[in-house]
């Protein structure tokens, strides 16, 4: 895995936000009647729903000009430049051609496209957006001339038509939704969700052939229950499960979390943090409020019913001092505490509480051991312009330290959690970039699958260098 220094992860950082904005980005709130309402505007404010800047633009690279490499099993792909620029970009596509990429995944040529391109979830996208979104990027983007990478992936791996069985067999007919845009009603939030916020595509889990188990909340428990690692982030449940879900969390928690990336007992990283920087904090306040009255309104999902656990044994442990004999807490005590505090409760909006934590108790422990090796940056958003930063560990504490400090948090405090991280497992981590085994989440690489680059899972990376956790010196 290429390692950036914390310097340049923190100008990546910095140069995502404002990389976007100087794309014309910044007054992406087009109020619907107001006098910046026009169609170029209202599409600008759709591409934020979609986020469709942060895959279409490379480290570094001028917005929409493609070029992000994305890591798969067998080779790399490239995203495209969906500038208007007629040779190397979407430039001759007709509004009908757009449509039709966007909802089913076919480009111009008739060739199918890899679902890195989150075309099943865009398939609920209305004609209304998607018009607009059109009119944005032929006359409010300027065209940059870009040639596309080709694919870095062997042949006949590299052959397309099995993208076409792929879509054949799991992508959703097209089925827009039309919902009215300023209202905050649940639909307006579950067409935001399920269509161009595409969440399901990381927070859902994938089936055999790697498509997501459901689309919506129609498929049951499993919609949003939590997906399989990306970038060695896992994005946990949102559904209404108080441990490793979001049951705990209230609509104004929702609200927060995805327009300032931080409420008092959480903070936002990994994966989530580019949703956050490139996306959610552009979003309205009424689409916001939509997003998490509909996460609220999804049925709450059964769980295994666990004692309560006391937490002040934990803390009383720490605050005693007498840790010698039990590695873990010695070195949450040495290492961790400072910030994170005894007691597990963080600081507010600074550093996240460890206690009653979903990433901590998550079934797959990837994230925690990824956040733990590697640290992460709180990213600044415009409702919260500081950046703070967890340092990474891989220096300071060997693989089994790592280990016995996961596992300790893993079951101090109130928290409560299944199987424990070995040494090996970091190591596997660290030196391969192989996520943590775990029976928390399960996809099979069997049969032809296997051999055909499938959207998301184990092996997939979507240009690490942009992200805050896997830098260096920290
Ligand atoms: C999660 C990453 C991701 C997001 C988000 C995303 N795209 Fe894509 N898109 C891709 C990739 C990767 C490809 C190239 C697919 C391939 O080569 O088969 C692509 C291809 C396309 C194409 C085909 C272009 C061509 O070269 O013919 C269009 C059009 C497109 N995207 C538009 C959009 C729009 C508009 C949005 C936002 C609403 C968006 N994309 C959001 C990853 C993404
Ligand atoms: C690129 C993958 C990706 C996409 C797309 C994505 N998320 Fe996430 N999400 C993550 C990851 C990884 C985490 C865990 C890190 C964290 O908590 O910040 C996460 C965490 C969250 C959390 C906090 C959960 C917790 O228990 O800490 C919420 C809420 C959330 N996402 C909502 C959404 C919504 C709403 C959308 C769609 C608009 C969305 N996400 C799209 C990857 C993603
Ligand atoms: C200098 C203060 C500091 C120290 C020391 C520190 N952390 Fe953190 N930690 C943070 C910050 C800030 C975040 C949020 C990072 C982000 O959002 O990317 C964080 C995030 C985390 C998370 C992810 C939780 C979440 O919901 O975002 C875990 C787990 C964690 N730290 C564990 C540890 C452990 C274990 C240690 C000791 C080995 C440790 N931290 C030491 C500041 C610190």
């Amino acid at each position: 895995m290429k390692k950036t220094t914390k310097a340049a992860a923190f100008a990546a950082l910095l140069c995502l936000s404002t990389g976007a904005v100087s794309a014309g980005a910044a007054s992406a709130q087009s109020v619907p009647g107001s006098e910046n309402d026009t169609p170029v505007s209202r599409g600008e404010y759709v591409s934020r729903l979609g986020d469709c800047v942060a895959c279409h633009t490379a480290l570094h690279g001028t917005a929409f000009s493609g070029g992000l490499k994305i890591n798969t099993p067998v080779g790399a792909i490239y995203s495209t430049n969906i500038t208007p620029d007629k040779e190397t970009g979407i430039g001759n596509y007709t509004l009908a051609d757009f449509t039709r990429a966007l909802r089913e995944g076919i480009r111009k040529d008739g060739s199918t496209m890899y679902p890195a391109m989150p075309y099943p979830s865009f398939a609920r996208m209305s004609d209304a957006d998607i018009a607009a979104l059109y009119e944005y990027f032929m006359h409010g983007v300027k065209p940059v001339h870009a040639p596309n990478r080709a694919v870095e992936i062997p042949w006949p791996m590299s052959m397309r038509w099995p993208l076409s069985i792929w879509r054949a067999m799991y992508a959703p007919s097209p089925k827009p939704m039309n919902t009215q845009e300023g209202s905050d009603s649940v639909e307006r939030g579950e067409y935001l969700v399920t269509g161009p916020g595409h969440c399901g595509s990381c927070h859902t889990p994938r089936g055999i052939g790697m498509q997501e188990k459901a689309m919506d909340g129609s498929g049951g428990p499993v919609y949003l229950s939590g997906g399989a690692p990306i970038d060695n982030w896992i994005a946990p449940s949102l559904r209404d499960d108080p441990i490793q879900g979001i049951g705990k969390w209230s609509e104004d928690d929702i609200f927060l979390f995805l327009k300032t990336g931080r409420i008092d007992h959480s903070a936002v990283f990994g994966g989530m943090a580019d949703v956050v920087g490139w996306s959610t904090q552009h979003w309205t306040d009424s689409d916001l409020r939509a997003t998490a009255k509909y996460l609220k309104s999804l049925p709450t999902v059964p769980v295994e019913q666990r004692p309560a656990k006391d937490a002040s044994a934990t803390t009383q442990l720490l605050q005693s001092g007498n840790t010698a004999s039990n590695a873990g807490a010695d070195i949450y005590l040495k290492q961790c505490a400072i910030c994170h505090r005894s007691d597990g409760g963080g600081v507010n909006r600074m550093f996240p509480p460890l206690d009653g934590n979903p990433v901590v108790v998550s079934d797959n422990p990837t994230s925690l051991v990824n956040v733990v090796t590697y640290g992460g940056i709180l990213p600044p958003t415009n409702w919260a312009p500081s950046a703070v930063a967890m340092p990474g560990y891989h220096r300071l504490l060997n693989d089994q330290q790592i280990a016995d400090v996961v596992n300790f948090i893993r079951n101090g405090w109130s928290n409560q959690s299944k199987g424990t991280v070995s040494a090996a497992d970091v190591q596997k981590l660290r030196t391969t970039g192989a996520p943590v085994s775990s029976a928390g989440w399960n996809t099979s690489s069997q049969g032809w699958m296997a051999y055909v680059p499938q959207p998301y899972g184990a092996g997939w990376t979507f240009s690490p260098e942009t992200h805050s956790g896997v830098d260096e010196n920290q």
